[in-house]
């Protein structure tokens, strides 16, 4: 028996990263997998990777930005798999690093709907399921720039104390009816995201980069996984609005 039998999940920004691995660890357990992107060969590739691990897989295009895209994942995957149980919210994206005297209204904007406004619409469409089955569980992807003030750009931080935020807000207002949500707050994970950072702020990187030797050592897309996967399962079934820091005590310090 896996851990997620028969649950079906969707996970925004799968094609790649940290998104693709938690597809990967859900399958594994047992769960029917949504893999949604817009990134269309990456999804391509996570859906084959599931499907040659006999994983019940089906990938949907979406940008997180377009809500009809969000109603259509949402609506695909009922119609594929007959109801969703998992909401994983973890496409996202970083800002150049740009310290509040550099951002710009385009970055901001970018970076305000791709990391807060598709949360807030996917968790709108899947609520009604949600409640009518009596159970639901979404899964935020936050960062440790949503726990700390310096770490990352203006926009960025901003936008990972939203989920944060919307994380609690959700987690309070819907437990009654058994619906959980949760977050995870990660330090430093290589992948794309943070491998292919380009038009870097070079104040903001300087100065949010001062603490980098206090943080003992880089986390794996895999460890970051693995507590997604702890929030997926009944493992965690009386944990509601926690943001896990995922940082081997990097925001202890
Ligand atoms: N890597 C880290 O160090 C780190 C640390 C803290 C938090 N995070 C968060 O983890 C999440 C995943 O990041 P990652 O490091 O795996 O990055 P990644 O770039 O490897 O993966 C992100 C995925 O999201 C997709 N995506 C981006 N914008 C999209 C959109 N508008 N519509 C649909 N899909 C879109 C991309 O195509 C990509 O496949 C993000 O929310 C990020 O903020 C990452």
């Amino acid at each position: 028996m896996g851990r997620l039998n028969d649950k079906v999940a969707i996970i925004t920004g799968s094609g790649s990263g940290i998104g693709k691995e938690i597809a990967l660890t859900y399958g594994k357990e047992g769960a029917k997998i949504v893999v949604a992107d817009f990134n269309e060969d990456g999804l391509k590739q996570t859906v084959a990777e599931l499907k040659d691990l006999g994983v019940e897989a089906i990938g949907i295009k979406v940008n997180v930005t377009n809500e009809e895209d969000i109603a259509n994942m949402v609506d695909e995957s009922v119609k594929a798999f007959g109801t969703v149980d998992i909401l994983v919210n973890n496409a996202g994206i970083s800002d150049h690093m740009q310290a509040a005297g550099n951002v710009t209204d385009e970055v901001w904007e970018r970076v305000m709907n791709i990391n807060v406004t598709s949360v807030m619409r996917g968790v709108r469409k899947v609520l009604p399921i949600f409640q009518e089955k009596g159970h639901g569980n979404i899964i935020n992807m936050a960062s440790i720039s949503g726990l700390t003030g310096g770490r990352g750009g203006l926009a960025y931080t901003a936008s990972k104390h939203a989920v944060v935020g919307m994380t609690k807000n959700i987690a309070s207002q819907y437990g009654p009816q058994n619906i959980r949500c949760n977050a995870i707050g990660p330090a430093h994970v290589p992948t794309p995201l943070t491998n292919n950072m380009s038009n870097i702020d070079e104040f903001g990187m300087g100065v949010a980069t001062r603490g980098v030797g206090l943080m003992t050592k880089a986390g794996s897309t895999q460890e970051i996984a693995n507590i997604a996967l702890f929030l997926a399962s009944e493992e965690s079934a009386y944990v509601n609005g926690v943001t896990i820091a995922a940082d081997f005590g990097w925001s202890a310090y």
